[in-house]
């Protein structure tokens, strides 16, 4: 039978949306809009939230497109058969029109009709129901009418798509490929034979809405969010074993293989080290490339990518690549994907220099460092490797420590995590910058405005917590020298009412004059003060506490005011959603109604 190319399945599944009254929408970027919660993009719903939670979409109410997508929380698992960093979701939605019986149908049509695979060879799984919401025997009868035999209902651990903590989300109908292997047990389904059942294409029915508190609440209308791995849909469809034989791989691993020397699929280890580096060289090209292009660093998107290079670089080493050839990969990677994603062909010089410059970096010291590792592992005797050594490996030879986990882990070795996170305060004590630099990342300056911005910003979030609720917690800060952005959890917009209670709140903290307070402790003492601790302990073991009154006490770096009467006025200009169960407050104060100084 004819092989289905990748280009062929996004034509296809767009087409057919696009015939059935769906728009197509372009994909948006890795790094999501205004969303401090998440670093990346994770599924194609992710840029509708606003849309899904009932604001009106310029394309309409049936919506289609093919997303690139980042998930690292698997990335041990890369390597396997269908795991991968970076992929592509096809997906189709309903913003508030058609809803459960369309949508099965439609994607019905679509794996039978246009894809052309058999019924017999496709299953399902629908939601079992519970306290939340009733059983899917809706959903199930729409399965059956259409032909469909192989029908089981899990509970929301399968069949319940959250996009966050809070936000839109609701039971969900997922569809599987019978990959062609025996069945291990008798009624083989997708709830007890996975080796036998892939699952391709997730129809999530969004009705509802969670908020901070857990509740589920209806939303304002019912939307259908649906995503199909592309991937792993043209794995299946062709009968491959792994997705690295699919076309959007086989001529890179192609090329890995020739470069070492050694033809792909020889052994086991080796497999494996040739599809880390053709998944992690292609999620890093993708992060450069974006049109938020991102560079290796140490903190947030840009240490995920340094991971991702590092590794592959420690990969290319064991299979004898010259690590230089990634960038070789990488240019591959720019020139097959160009014509989907344009922005990294525009991109390409800035993605080809900086996989070069961290490349370089790395190469210089991986070799000391593995031979600095394995010295030191003989002196082991309890199978552990202390958290000094392994900071050391960091600091002096750039090993992530994740990287050098991993390393231990395939000697045998433990590594002392808890030992590490010491070592890492203490160096961060000892350079001192610390806490300063850190905080520094949301102030723009530390002029007295600003300074007096970031004290009001801890009023405000007191006053959240005193008068909202107290799972309110900080997830994003910026700060000028005009005005304070401060995003918080939350799963509504306030009320006018709460806006004034909560201005009141600070202007009465600040016409009481509190003095701020700042006191040094150990984490835990600053836990047990109950001080807020949006930065956990990355600070180091001995934090810094500002306590102003009984209105606010947080861990921070500070600078702030003296007292809270230097601020003036505290006003709040806006309140807007930021995210999926993110808002964000904008205010300002008016320094010249000081009544401190
Ligand atoms: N949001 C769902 C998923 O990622 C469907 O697209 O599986």
């Amino acid at each position: 039978m004819k092989k289905l190319l990748s280009y062929e399945l996004r034509e296809k599944y767009l087409k057919f949306f696009e015939q059935n009254g769906h728009k197509i929408i372009p994909s948006a970027s890795l790094i999501p809009e205004n969303d401090p919660s998440v670093l990346f993009t994770t599924a194609g719903m992710h840029p509708l939230v606003p849309y899904l939670l009932g604001q009106k979409h310029p394309y309409g109410q049936r919506l289609t497109d093919v997303q690139k997508c980042v998930r690292t929380g698997d990335i041990d698992e890369v390597g396997d058969a269908t795991h991968c960093t970076f992929f592509e979701m096809l997906g189709n939605w309903s913003l508030g029109d058609y809803f459960k019986k369309e949508s099965i149908t439609f994607s019905f049509k679509f794996l039978t009709e246009v894809l052309e695979i058999p019924v017999d060879k496709l299953a399902v799984t629908v939601f079992a129901g519970d306290e939340d919401c009733p059983r899917d025997t809706f959903a199930a009868s729409v399965w059956e009418e259409l032909g469909i035999k192989n029908i089981c209902y899990l509970s929301k651990e399968h069949n319940w798509w959250y996009a966050g903590a809070t936000g839109p989300c609701g039971s969900d109908t997922e569809i599987f490929v019978d990959t062609g292997v025996a069945p291990s047990c008798e009624n083989s389904n997708p709830g007890n034979d996975p080796d036998k059942w892939v699952e391709i294409w997730n129809n999530v029915f969004m009705e509802f809405n969670r908020t901070a508190d857990g509740k589920f609440e209806p939303l304002k209308q019912k939307n259908v969010d649906t995503g199909m791995g592309l991937e792993r849909t043209i794995c299946m469809i062709n009968g491959y074993k792994s997705v690295y034989e699919t076309d959007l791989f086989s001529d890179i691993i192609e090329k890995i293989a020739q470069l070492s020397g050694k033809p792909y699929g020889e052994d086991e280890q080796s497999t494996r080290a040739m599809r880390i580096i053709a998944d992690h060289i292609r999620t890093a090209t993708f992060l450069m490339g974006d049109e938020k292009g991102i560079v290796p660093s140490n903190v947030d998107q840009g240490y995920v990518l340094r991971r991702l290079i590092r590794r592959s670089v420690r990969f290319a080493r064991q299979i004898n690549v010259d690590s230089k050839e990634l960038v070789t990969i990488s240019k591959m990677y720019i020139d097959k994907y160009k014509k989907y994603y344009p922005e990294l062909e525009q991109n390409e010089s800035k993605v080809l220099e900086e996989l070069a410059k961290e490349e370089e970096k790395f190469s210089k010291t991986l070799e000391n460092g593995i031979k600095e590792l394995e010295k030191v592992l003989t002196y082991m005797k309890n199978g552990v490797l202390n958290g000094k050594t392994a900071f050391r490996l960091y600091d002096t030879f750039g090993f992530p420590i994740e990287m050098t986990q991993e390393i231990c882990k395939e000697k045998g070795y433990e590594v002392d995590l808890e030992g590490y996170k010491v070592a890492e305060a203490e160096h961060i004590k000892k350079s001192q910058a610390g806490a300063e630099q850190k905080f520094k990342g949301g102030l723009a300056d530390s002029s007295e405005q600003t300074t007096y911005l970031h004290t009001a910003t801890h009023l405000l979030l007191g006053s959240l917590q005193k008068l909202l609720s107290k799972d309110i917690h900080q997830k994003g800060s910026n700060i000028t020298a005009e005005r304070l952005r401060f995003d918080f959890n939350f799963d509504r917009p306030l009320t006018e009412e709460e806006k004034k209670m909560i201005e009141d709140n600070v202007n009465k903290a600040i016409k009481e004059d509190v003095k701020v307070v700042c006191e040094e402790m150990t984490v835990e003492q600053a836990r047990e003060a109950g001080a807020e601790g949006v930065f956990g302990s990355k600070y180091g073991d001995i934090v810094k506490v500002y306590t102003m009154g009984d209105y606010d006490k947080e861990i921070c770096g500070g600078p702030h005011a003296e007292h809270t009467g230097q601020l003036g006025e505290f006003k709040i200009i806006k309140e807007q959603s930021s995210s999926a169960g993110i808002r964000r407050i904008k205010a300002v104060i008016d320094t010249s109604k000081a009544i401190s100084k």
